[in-house]
């Protein structure tokens, strides 16, 4: 079977209500909204048979021994009775009404009566629950896929094996730019084999969701790494904060890069703070750390008007106090808002008697890092 009629059938199995709970604001209410609230609905003046069903005091209510529904009972509720009707001077809506019950609203209305035929509040004051994980682990990579595979399961069909990653590439190019993919673009996808590029919230699947946001015009992407902050085991924890950051930091250069988009995209990259040179804690050859160093520290920027392949200031050589070209964190504030297109002395604003700005009364921009 294609792939797009797979998805397809999949999806309408996923939204016929025949199989599962029936919700009234999901499920129930559009389909009496669209053919039964014109007549009873919350307008008292065009109101029918003084009868409400947007509201279940209104729905349960006894009319002279009639009750549209009667929650669990199908033969008491007159709801049901009418809408199945063949008379035309009982079916509901009536005949000449524009908007008609098809054959499975009318089953979904039968099927939530018999559900015990309930109301919700509106959407908006019900609190939010969270969905409980079902289905099993044996097809899929992550909590939706769970529920796909349950679906699927019910519905009796069995997922296909994922597609070879030759595949994937062709399917992706073709969508993206209605051309197969070149050569190159094959040998990099197929090496890149990294399972941090699909564990949700790890750095490197930040980089692609950040530069998928960048695509999609977003103004401001901040994204985070977890767990740089150590202060022992440094020779090997070090190695891994490294590997988790580099690769996709380059990565993430290079695909904006390639796209055209570092000309008018500014990256800013910082660690946490400045770190001494010198050891924290018993200095032995597998084991040893670094305090933190507010006074001197380390960041880079690229892209848009920043000037290519230079490092500006230095260190002595304990890496403790500053030598040369020292930078103010205002100045680095200063020279960001400047790259952003604007200046950072005229947005102010007036408090406690003064103007204030982002830079308070200092800052000057990093005129050697402008291109
Ligand atoms: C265009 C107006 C109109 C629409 C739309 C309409 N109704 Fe009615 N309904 C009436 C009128 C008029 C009556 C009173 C006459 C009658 O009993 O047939 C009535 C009566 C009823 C009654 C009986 C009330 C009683 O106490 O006897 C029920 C139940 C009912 N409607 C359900 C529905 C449902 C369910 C829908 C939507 C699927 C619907 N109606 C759509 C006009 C409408």
């Amino acid at each position: 079977m294609p792939r797009s009629a797979k998805s397809l059938l999949a999806l309408l199995v996923i939204s016929c209500p025949a199989n599962g709970e029936l919700h009234f604001n999901r499920d129930i209410r559009p389909i009496l909204a669209d053919t039964c609230f014109n007549c009873h609905g919350v307008d008292e003046g065009s109101r029918k048979a003084g009868l409400r069903l947007d509201t279940a005091e209104g729905a349960y209510e006894n009319h002279d021994g009639f009750r549209a529904i009667v929650p669990g009972d199908l033969k008491e509720s007159e709801l049901i009775y009418r809408i199945f009707n063949e008379d035309e001077d009982e079916v509901m809506p009536p005949p000449d009404h524009p908007h008609q019950l098809s054959k499975t609203q009318k089953n979904t209305l039968k099927q939530w009566v018999l559900q015990g035929g309930k109301y919700e509040g509106h959407w908006a004051f019900i609190p939010p629950e969270k969905a409980r994980i079902v289905g099993s682990s044996k097809w899929g990579e992550n909590a939706i896929d769970s529920f796909i595979f349950k679906k699927l399961t019910e519905a009796g069909l069995t997922p296909q094996p994922e597609a070879s990653r030759e595949t994937l590439l062709r399917r992706l190019s073709l969508d993206l730019t209605g051309l197969p993919p070149i050569l190159d673009e094959q040998k990099i996808f197929l090496n890149d084999k990294s399972p941090e590029v699909k564990k949700p919230g790890s750095y490197a699947a930040n980089c692609l969701l950040a530069r998928r946001l960048a695509e999609r015009d977003v103004r401001f992407i901040q994204l985070f790494h977890q767990g740089w902050d150590h202060h022992g085991g440094l020779p090997k924890a070090l190695k891994g904060q490294c590997s988790d950051t580099d690769h996709p930091t380059a990565g993430l250069l290079t695909d904006l890069k390639q796209r055209g988009m570092l000309e008018d995209t500014l990256l800013v990259w910082g660690g946490e703070f400045g770190r001494t040179t010198y050891c924290q804690g018993k200095l032995t050859r597998e084991n040893y750390g670094r305090d933190h160093h507010p006074k001197c520290f380390s960041m880079w920027m690229a892209g848009a008007g920043i000037k290519k392949g230079i490092t500006i200031g230095k260190t002595d050589d304990y890496c403790y106090n500053i030598l040369e070209d020292p930078i103010h964190v205002h100045d680095l504030n200063a020279t960001i808002l400047h790259l952003l297109g604007v200046d950072h002395e005229r947005l102010t604003y007036r408090f406690q008697g003064r103007q204030f700005r982002l830079t308070d009364v200092h800052g000057k921009l990093i005129k050697k890092a402008l291109s």
